[in-house]
């Protein structure tokens, strides 16, 4: 009995603080934002922007955490920026229905960004379908007519401490989900499918940034499935499956003379399914200060992949600025772990480095790549690094 009494009073100090820091209303409730309030409607044709934006000014200039809501049902959306800096900390986007792109692409294919978040923090986007319907755009690209780049579904630039999570993007007119300079980032559970033949609608692109991770997420796309450009540091991704698409690249480096380097990238547990590459580094053939270093890609599987590992330094589009000149991206400490499957071509591993700045610390461990049922081939040209384990085909470092 005594010995109980002081348990007692501590637990009901516990309960008396726990109440009093949370009481206070402004902290205890987050404030919610309906979409709905504002005057968006659900049928698919109203334009909802307005509407969006003045529940973004709600919660942006909320004191406490805030919640927008949007409900069940489809949200005719034109191109609309969500502006920081805010002056809450937390603004979660919960989505239960689908956000709808003009088919129209002239209206959003010019501005290049259709949903955009800027200098925000703190802000998560959880659940529905954004929805670019970039069909429209697509063909009147493979048409030859001149036509507008095109709108990105979803971009967050100067941004930190953000979540994507279990988002499904359909039909990105452009990229589907940019990242460009931002810090802690977290992309899970996202889900984006457009066709296999659809031009630059890379699934993820990260740029400029610092601390992103990409976790459980499919990708079937017609551009790159992730795509890293230049600047991106500590990197993680981790139980991605891709295809259709051009696989996990980084790059392309170097198209710029002065450009920061990527750095600390892992990519493990990633499946690609007939993909034109699985992963790859690449760079355009000319001068630059760019480098790629300290990537990992541990635990990969290949299912009919065409170019299942390539390092391409000769990257030179159209022949246009480059022809005759070497890459100056330097490509170092890069390890291919535990990596196996089927090629859709005889050479399934590919190091084509630059002269002037050829690859250095090129590991490869238990590679086990098969072409027609036979071990693949491999080619190099100023590559140097260290085999160990089972690789087929063997090593050429
Ligand atoms: C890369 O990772 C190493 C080891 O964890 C760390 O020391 C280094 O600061 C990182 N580089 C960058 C650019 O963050």
């Amino acid at each position: 009995m005594a010995a109980s009494f002081p348990l007692l009073s501590v637990l009901i100090t516990f309960i008396t603080t726990y109440l009093a820091t949370s009481a206070s209303p402004a902290a205890a409730v987050a404030a919610q934002y309906s979409v709905t309030s504002y005057g968006a409607r659900p049928d698919g044709r109203t334009d909802s922007t307005r509407a969006f934006l003045a529940a973004w000014n709600k919660a942006c200039s909320s004191p406490s955490p805030a919640t927008i809501y949007v409900p069940a049902g489809t949200f005719y959306l034109k191109n609309v920026a969500f502006q920081g800096p805010c002056k809450s900390t937390s603004i979660a986007f919960l989505v239960d229905g689908t956000l709808l792109a003009p088919s129209d692409y002239g209206v959003i294919g010019p501005v290049g960004n259709w949903i955009m978040f800027h200098a925000v923090d703190g802000v998560t986007v959880s659940g529905g379908t954004l929805d670019g319907q970039g069909k429209g755009l697509w063909a009147c690209k493979a048409s030859g007519k001149s036509c507008p780049q095109g709108a990105t579904t979803l971009e967050f630039s100067n941004s930190k401490n953000i979540q994507i999570n279990g988002v499904a993007s359909l039909n990105s007119q452009l990229f589907h989900i940019v990242i460009n300079g931002c810090q802690n980032v977290k992309v899970q559970g996202v889900r984006v499918t457009a066709a296999g033949d659809s031009p630059n609608t890379d699934g993820i692109h990260v740029q400029e940034s610092n601390g992103m991770t990409i976790l459980n997420s499919r990708i079937g796309t017609g551009d790159d499935c992730i795509s890293i450009g230049p600047g991106a540091t500590n990197l993680w991704i981790e139980g991605v499956s891709c295809g259709p698409g051009h696989g996990i690249s980084i790059g392309s480096l170097g198209k710029e003379f002065h450009e920061a380097g990527v750095q600390n990238v892992t990519v493990r547990t990633v499946t690609f399914t007939g993909t034109e590459n699985g992963v790859r580094i690449k760079s355009w053939g000319r001068p630059s200060t760019g480098f790629a270093r300290n990537v990992l890609f541990q635990h990969a599987v290949m299912n009919n992949v065409q170019n299942p590992i390539v390092i391409d330094q000769n990257y030179c589009p159209g022949e246009k600025n480059c022809p005759g000149q070497d890459s100056g991206v330097k490509v170092s400490d890069v390890t291919y772990q535990d990596i196996h499957g089927s090629s859709q071509t005889e050479v399934a591993v590919k190091f084509t480095c630059s002269k002037a700045s050829p690859c250095t610390g090129i590991r490869m461990e238990d590679v086990k790549l098969s072409y027609k049922n036979k071990v693949a081939g491999s080619s190099c040209q100023n590559a140097d690094g260290t085999a160990s384990g089972v690789v087929q085909p063997g090593s050429c470092l």
